[in-house]
């Protein structure tokens, strides 16, 4: 099959800009959009203990307010993962987000009043629980005896063009408070079917702060940058040295030992493109829009429009 020439180059306009969003602004200095660090530094299982008793990780961590994600797309997750970051950064709460499904709920019951528990959770189906979620639903309908102290807030996602809209959110939003649960800011939803969830979210969010601030008195600290991560300069690490990454996308790269040119090719199994070219479109100082081809002929993907595009440059 002939290929035709825009399936051969592809051809992507970075402007300095984009670049240094991705370089500066995306890796360092933007923490609260690092899905993979939490508000604390934490990655997911956090602080080396890999415990499925979320009661214990919460101990051993030090943390004191938790963030479950109910969530089959991710907005859920994303949303904890940006909340997470302000409670810490204007509460200074030792925040925690955690996926229900890498936990086990039977002792939950045991939750410290100390730690206050965000549910960001969304619907699904006949109003059912994203998969991650089924669990906990379950133990909350048919085991949790008592939450007497459980403190919690709950933000239903959903889309009131479906019959249930919504129907997680408010059963949560209910049955702990019917378990004896104490509700610290008021329960919020998103409507994903107007458009407004982002909207939503924002102002959940701004009356959960209130709460914070007036019922529950917490200090709000000045906001001043603090970055999620640390750069370390290692004058004694070469690119030669095993433990160097140079952008390889996974370790079965890095051994050699699958062939890569070989597709299906998808985000876990990126195609290693050749740059055919690379040309520099302004002639100042100031600004820089780099013309960049990718040759993809072997590859049999063809290139369409991303909505976002990441680059990584390697020597
Ligand atoms: C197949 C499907 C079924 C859905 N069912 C419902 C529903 O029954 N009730 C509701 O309020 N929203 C429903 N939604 C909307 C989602 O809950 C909403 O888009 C939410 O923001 C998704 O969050 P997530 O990205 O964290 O998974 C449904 C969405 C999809 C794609
Ligand atoms: C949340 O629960 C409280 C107390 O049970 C109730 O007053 C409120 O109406 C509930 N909100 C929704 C949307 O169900
Ligand atoms: C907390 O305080 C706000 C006012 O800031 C109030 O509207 C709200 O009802 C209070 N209680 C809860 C559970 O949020
Ligand atoms: C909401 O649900 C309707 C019906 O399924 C769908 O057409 C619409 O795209 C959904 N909105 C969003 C933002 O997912």
């Amino acid at each position: 099959m002939a290929l035709d020439s825009l399936d051969l180059y592809v051809v992507i306009i970075l402007t300095l800009s984009v670049a240094a969003y991705f370089a500066k602004g995306y890796f360092f200095d933007k923490p609260e959009s690092t899905g993979f660090l939490n508000a604390d530094g934490g990655a997911g299982g956090v602080g080396g203990i890999n415990s499925r008793n979320i009661l214990e990780v919460l101990a051993k961590n030090n943390k004191n307010a938790l963030l479950l994600f109910g969530s089959q797309t991710g907005t859920a997750e994303d949303y904890c993962n940006k909340m997470s970051k302000e409670l810490s950064s204007r509460f200074g709460l030792h925040t925690m987000v955690a996926d229900f499904a890498d936990y086990d709920w039977e002792k939950f019951e045991e939750i410290k009043e100390e730690t206050l528990v965000f549910f960001l959770m969304a619907t699904y189906g006949e109003g059912e629980p994203t998969d991650n979620a089924i669990e906990f639903m379950e133990y909350l309908e048919n085991e949790a005896d008592t939450l007497s102290s459980l403190r919690f807030t709950v933000f239903g996602l959903g889309n009131s063009t479906y019959e249930f809209y919504n129907a997680i959110g408010r059963k949560l939003n209910t049955t702990l408070e019917e378990k004896g649960a104490e509700r610290f800011a008021e329960y919020g939803e998103g409507d994903d079917g107007l458009g407004t969830l982002d909207e939503d979210f924002l102002s959940w969010k701004d009356n959960v702060f209130d709460s914070l601030r007036n019922n529950l008195s917490l200090e709000e600290k000045e906001l001043k940058y603090e970055p999620s991560v640390k750069v370390i300069e290692r004058d004694d690490l070469t690119k030669d040295d095993n433990s160097v990454s140079l952008g390889e996308p996974n370790k079965k790269h890095i051994a050699g030992d699958v062939d890569l040119t070989k597709g299906p090719f998808d985000h876990t199994h990126p195609y290693i493109a050749q740059i055919t070219a690379t040309k520099e479109l302004f002639n100042t100082k100031e600004r820089s829009c780099v013309h960049v081809e990718f040759d993809l002929s072997d590859s049999n993907l063809k290139y369409t429009t991303p909505p976002a595009f990441g680059c990584l440059a390697t020597e």
